[in-house]
């Protein structure tokens, strides 16, 4: 049985990857700080370390101690907003208190790390969909410190063979029956326009209807969590490193998303047009080729009504998200 280290296990999209890899009968250990996670996204069968990686000791130990075959990395910060306003603390959080988990899984001689990178380290990109190979331009210091990360696993990788998978993320979206999205404050559209609907909120603000689109709002791709979970497990099997931009393909506007949740809810949603959110880019579409022709990734979750129906379900079953 392999073990897993899942760092930011008690997150949005590493609950529900340790979900599927315990699952599918992996050993999985969740290392959290609960800053952003829940204690209660930790799924029961992980072993749980309370810890912050910006403690060098403790994560040394922990990887030293650990025997994991694998570490997949999610603990981050990852509101681009922010990291305008807190530059530090990104570059600290994503960046050097990534080195220091770099650093120890050389010392625990792990063999190969995943990790979750971001549609955002390509900026605003030239043209869509996105491959791989196109250029990366962060617009924002969260896009940078990821992409810094990913020349770090690169460096890492020639300099002492460790193998790695930089998954870069479009827009994660969705739930399983046990873990969605709930962060404070909210700031993700479709959980906003879910608790719209349900009235936890009075409106969804629409951040700009003048962009350059047929419907002048923003289109974004957006992949369900459990297909990104896919992802992780696959890359662990992958023959060597790489890149993979990891999305459906299918740009959908936040015109669509609404229509597409009033649709799977029955239900109207409120929402006033508001000013352009700064940082925003009129579209972000993955072109994720790679990532099904090499790691023989297949998304399940095509549409989005299947991906707004699972977070619906888990907003009704969850109303107040993870707090009890
Ligand atoms: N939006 C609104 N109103 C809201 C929230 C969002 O109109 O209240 C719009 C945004 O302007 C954007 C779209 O809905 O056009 C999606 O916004 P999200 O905040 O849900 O997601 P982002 O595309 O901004 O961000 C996501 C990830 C980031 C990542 C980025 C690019 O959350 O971590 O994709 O990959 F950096």
């Amino acid at each position: 049985m392999k073990k897993i280290l899942v760092t930011g296990g008690a997150g949005y999209i590493g609950s529900a990857c340790s979900e599927y890899l315990l699952d599918m009968g992996y050993d999985v250990t969740v290392f959290d700080a609960l800053i952003t996670g829940h204690r209660d996204a930790v799924d029961p069968r992980a072993r749980f370390i309370e810890g912050n990686l910006a403690d060098r000791e403790l994560i040394m130990d922990v990887c030293r101690q650990g025997s994991f075959d694998a570490i997949m990395h999610f603990a981050a910060f990852s509101l681009v907003g922010e990291s305008m306003k807190d530059p530090g603390k990104y570059f600290g959080n994503n960046l050097a208190n990534g080195i220091n988990l770099a650093d120890a899984a050389i010392a625990g001689n792990v063999k190969t790390f995943v990790f979750s990178s971001t549609a955002a380290t390509f900026g605003q990109p030239e043209k869509t969909p996105i491959s791989e190979d196109d250029q990366q331009i962060p617009i924002n210091p969260y896009g940078e410190s990821k992409l810094c990360f990913e020349k770090v696993l690169k460096w890492y990788s020639r300099i002492y063979g460790m193998k790695y998978a930089a998954l870069r993320y479009f827009n994660a979206a969705g739930a399983t029956a046990l873990h969605g999205e709930d962060h404070r404050p909210e700031s993700h559209l479709i959980p906003i326009i879910l608790e719209t609907i349900r009235g936890k909120r009075e409106k969804l603000m629409l951040f700009g209807d003048d962009y350059d689109t047929p419907d002048g709002s923003c289109i974004r791709d957006y992949i369900h969590i459990l297909d990104l979970a896919q992802a992780h497990e696959l890359a662990l099997s992958a023959p060597e490193s790489g890149h993979y931009n990891l999305g459906t393909g299918n740009g959908l506007s936040v015109f669509e998303i609404i229509k597409a949740a009033e649709e799977v809810t029955g239900k109207k949603v409120n929402f006033e047009i508001a000013p352009r959110r700064p940082g925003d880019p009129a579209r972000l579409i993955a072109c994720s080729d790679k990532a099904r022709r090499m790691l023989n990734w297949k998304p399940r979750y095509e549409s989005a009504h299947a991906i707004i129906e699972s977070a619906w379900k888990w907003q009704l079953k969850y109303p107040e998200g993870y707090a009890k």
